[in-house]
C-alpha cells in the first residue's frame, strides 16, 4: 500500500470517528460540539468519499441559523461537560443551543466546491441552502462592516483566538466581575499550546457581555469595546459573496444584492492595507489603528481574488523564515511564539485557503505551499496545528479539519 493510500485511509477514519450523526466534532475531548468553519472543512473532506454526508454536514450547520441570519460558531447539539463555556454561559437565542457569535463564512464557498463534485443530484440541496447562505451574508453586511471591512466582536469569531492582532484591543478590556470559572481546554492539551488566563478572562468577559445584551447587535455595537476589522472575515466573506453570485446566476436565483456587496467588500479589503507594513493587516475599528501584524490571514487575499506583488514578496519572505510555513504570526516578530496556538503555529486549514487562492490566480507559490503542507501532514500527522520551526504536532490530535485538508487538497497531487 502506498503512503498516500494509507494517509487517505487514516484521514477518512478520522472523519468517520469524529462524526456524531449529521455533524462532525473537530476532535474528541477538546472540542466536543459542531464548530462552524471546522464543519465546512469536514463537509469538503466527506465530499471525497460520501457526498450525501457532505451536504448533511452543511444542512446541520444551517439548522442552527438565527432568525437574524447569523450562523453561530458553535452548535451545542448534545450536552458535554468537557467543554467550557457551554450553552448556559452563552445564552444563544437560536433554534439550536449555540454560541452568540459567528465564524469565518467559508461554508458557502465550500458548498460551491461540493456542488462541482455533485452537479445533478446536489442542485436541489444547494438551492435549499442558498437563501440561508444569502441571509448570513446579509447579517454580516448589516451589522459588521467598518468602512466596508468585516469586524469581529470577539477573538473567537475570527477563529484566530489569541492572535497578536488583538493584543492592543484586549489590553483595553478590564475583565472586572468575570468571576470564577474552570477552563476545560488545559485539561485536554498542554497549557503552553493554549491561550493564557489573561486571554481567557477577556474571552469570558466578552461572552458575559453579549449574553447580558441578549446578543442584540445594535447594543453590542455601542457597548462592546472589542471591534476589529479583520482580514479573515473580510476575505472569506468577499469570496463567499462572489461564489454566491456565481451559484445564483447559474441557478437563476435572486442575486440582486451581491454585486453591491462585492464592491463594498472590495473597498473594505483595501482599508486593511497597512502601507507601513506593506501587508494586509487587522485594523481596530474603535481607534482606526493597525495591529502591525503579518499573519497567515494576511495571505487570504488571493482566496478573495485579490493579488498584489507586495503580498507575493511577503509570502516569499515568510516561507523562507519558517521551516514549515505558513506560520500564523511573523517569525521575525518579538511576539512570535512557535507553539502557542495562533501566535506562531502553522495551520493546515489556513494553508489550504491561501493555497487554493494562489493556485486559482496562477501564482506559483500555490504549488510550493501544497507540497509543503503535504509534507508537514505526512511527516507529523493529523494534528490541530504545527510548530513552524520544527513541525512538532501541537494542540488536539486526530483533527477533523487537518484530515479534510489532506483529502480535499494537500494529499491530491
Ligand atoms: C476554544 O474554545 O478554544 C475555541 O477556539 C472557541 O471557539
Amino acid at each position: 500500500m502506498t503512503q498516500q493510500t494509507s494517509m487517505e485511509r487514516e484521514a477518512r477514519n478520522i472523519l468517520v470517528q469524529n462524526d456524531r450523526g449529521g455533524y462532525t466534532i473537530p476532535t474528541e475531548g477538546l472540542y466536543p460540539y459542531q464548530w462552524n468553519w471546522d464543519s465546512a472543512f469536514a463537509a469538503l473532506g466527506f465530499a471525497e468519499f460520501d457526498i450525501d454526508r457532505a451536504w448533511q454536514e452543511l444542512e446541520t450547520l444551517f439548522s442552527g441559523q438565527w432568525s437574524n441570519g447569523m450562523v453561530p460558531h458553535i452548535l451545542f447539539h448534545k450536552p458535554d461537560p468537557g467543554y467550557y463555556p457551554g450553552p448556559d454561559v452563552w445564552g444563544g437565542t437560536g433554534p439550536v443551543p449555540s454560541s452568540g457569535i459567528s465564524q469565518p463564512p467559508i461554508a458557502p464557498s465550500f458548498a460551491r466546491m461540493i456542488w462541482a463534485k455533485d452537479r445533478a443530484a446536489g442542485e436541489a440541496r444547494l438551492r435549499a441552502l442558498y437563501p440561508k447562505m444569502l441571509a448570513w451574508v446579509r447579517w454580516f453586511m448589516d451589522w459588521r462592516l467598518d468602512r466596508g471591512a468585516v469586524c469581529i466582536t470577539h477573538p473567537w469569531e475570527a477563529g484566530r483566538d489569541n492572535a497578536p492582532d488583538w493584543d492592543s484591543a484586549m489590553a483595553m478590556i478590564d475583565p472586572q466581575g468575570v468571576g470564577d470559572y474552570t477552563r476545560r481546554d488545559t485539561g485536554h492539551v498542554n497549557p503552553e499550546m493554549r491561550p493564557t488566563k489573561y486571554d481567557y478572562d477577556r474571552y469570558i468577559w466578552l461572552v458575559q457581555l453579549g449574553n447580558r445584551l441578549g446578543w442584540n447587535e445594535a447594543r453590542l455595537l455601542e457597548e462592546n469595546p472589542f471591534r476589529i476589522a479583520d482580514p479573515t472575515m473580510t476575505f472569506t466573506l468577499l469570496r463567499t459573496a462572489r461564489d454566491l453570485l456565481a451559484i445564483g446566476t447559474e441557478l437563476g436565483l435572486d442575486t440582486s444584492s451581491l454585486p453591491d456587496d462585492i464592491a463594498t467588500l472590495e473597498a473594505g479589503a483595501e482599508t486593511l492595507w497597512n502601507p507601513d507594513l506593506r501587508c494586509y493587516d487587522s485594523r481596530n475599528a474603535k481607534t482606526d489603528t493597525f495591529a502591525g501584524c503579518v499573519s497567515n490571514a494576511s495571505f487570504l487575499c488571493w482566496y478573495a481574488g485579490i493579488a498584489r506583488p507586495e503580498m507575493s514578496a511577503q509570502l516569499d519572505r515568510i516561507m523562507d523564515a519558517a521551516a514549515y510555513p505558513v506560520p500564523s504570526h511573523d517569525p521575525t516578530s518579538p511576539k512570535f511564539d512557535a507553539k502557542r496556538y495562533w501566535r506562531g503555529p502553522t495551520w493546515a486549514v489556513m494553508n489550504m485557503l491561501i493555497g487554493v487562492g494562489l493556485e486559482e490566480m496562477n501564482q506559483s507559490q500555490g504549488h510550493a505551499l501544497r507540497d509543503a503542507t503535504a509534507q508537514l501532514i505526512s511527516t507529523f500527522g493529523f494534528a490541530e496545528y504545527f510548530d513552524p520551526t520544527n513541525g512538532d504536532p501541537a494542540g488536539g490530535n486526530s483533527f477533523t479539519w487537518t484530515a479534510a485538508v489532506w483529502l480535499a487538497w494537500a494529499g491530491r497531487h
